[in-house]
């Protein structure tokens, strides 16, 4: 629990500005090094804007990690339930006094929020009034050099958010076929040399396994040259800790609950850092918000079996300057909202 203790230092919650060291960004997060640890919640006032919390509404935070969203959601009188898959993040955020001041207010639960219906059923039977996701993995996953993020540091190839999971990263480099690795490096990194770093990996594999991130992300920035913002391998760890967490398909899931879990009124606030993430947002918030469905085969529209959203963001809100200037980690976020119909006023 070292660098959860190491974390409350009075100069960072002077930073933080909210009285919680712990604030991270999502995907995007590039290691700035230095144990920068200037990481803010990302598109917090919008994210608050949507959310509307206050006394009487339940939100769940299904991506706690450093708790920054929630504890912003306490203080402006909410209940917060919060899901968290990472044992570490959950354990550091448990031990937090600030939250601890909220009582009954605050809880949390280990789980995929993917698993996010059972927890709701739990803690909150007769619904919650909003669902936050802000995805991807926290400043502390990938500082902490163990954990095996860490495209600087080096660690283990591990990447798994929740260690308990069977799949780790080093079972992704080392067993999967080289045109399976090429997918994903495509699909999941958008790696424009995915199948030159693919079959570098098979290659280099054959005489001698990976175990470390350095040599696999020395392999791969051999392929893909050095050069740009980003350290040549961040597309290729990017796809590999995706497809290691599943992070797509939770996303999937969690997306496909929430209209049962909300209640009429209800937001749906979803953070993202990754293209295939957002298109996922964008797609179900799309597919939940037509009133009507019309095919070219059909005479006239039909009304949509699934209507249960009103859409409140047309276009997906990016950070603004101030935010940028101070946290250049949100560059990637986009954020999506939509709200749950009333029953009767479809
Ligand atoms: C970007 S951080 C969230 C930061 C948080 N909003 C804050 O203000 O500190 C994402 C967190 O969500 C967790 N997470 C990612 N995918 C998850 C999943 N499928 N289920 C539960 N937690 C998940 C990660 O472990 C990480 O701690």
């Amino acid at each position: 629990m070292v660098w959860c203790l190491a974390n409350y230092s009075t100069k960072l919650l002077a930073v933080s500005g909210l009285g919680h060291p712990f604030l991270m960004s999502g995907e995007g997060m590039r290691e700035g090094g230095g144990g920068d640890f200037h990481h803010r919640p990302v598109l917090l006032e919008e994210a608050l804007h949507y959310l509307a919390p206050g006394a009487g509404r339940t939100v769940v935070d299904a991506t706690l990690g450093g708790a920054g969203h929630t504890l912003a959601l306490l203080q402006r009188g909410a209940r917060v339930i919060g899901i968290e898959r990472d044992p570490e993040a959950l354990a550091c955020v448990q031990s937090n006094t600030d939250l601890q001041a909220y009582g009954e207010a605050f809880e949390s639960r280990r789980a995929n929020f993917a698993e996010i219906q059972g927890v709701v059923s739990d803690t909150a039977p007769d619904g919650v009034d909003g669902i936050l996701l802000d995805l991807g993995v926290s400043s502390h996953q990938l500082d902490t050099a163990e954990r095996g993020f860490s495209l600087r540091a080096d660690g283990p190839l591990d990447m798994r958010m929740d260690p308990g999971e069977q799949l780790t990263a080093a079972v992704v480099v080392n067993t999967w076929g080289e045109a399976d690795l090429a997918r994903i490096f495509h699909e999941l990194g958008e790696e424009k040399r995915s199948r030159a770093v693919a079959r570098a990996i098979v290659a280099r594999r054959a005489s001698r396994p990976f175990e470390r991130t350095l040599d696999l992300a020395g392999c791969v920035a051999g392929v893909v040259g050095r050069g740009g913002r980003i350290h040549p391998a961040t597309r290729v760890f990017q796809a590999i800790r995706m497809t290691v967490n599943r992070e797509l398909e939770s996303l999937q899931e969690a997306l496909e609950a929430a209209p049962r879990l909300l209640r009429p009124g209800g937001r749906l606030v979803v953070i993202s850092f990754h293209s295939g993430e957002d298109r996922i947002v964008k797609r179900f918030m799309k597919r939940h918000s037509a009133a009507e469905i019309d095919r070219p085969e059909w005479p006239a529209p039909r009304p949509n079996p699934e209507y249960e959203f009103k859409l409140l963001t047309k276009r997906a809100v990016v950070a603004r300057e101030p935010e940028l200037a101070g946290n250049p980690r949100a560059r990637s976020a986009k954020l999506r909202a939509a709200e749950r119909l009333g029953g009767g006023g479809r």
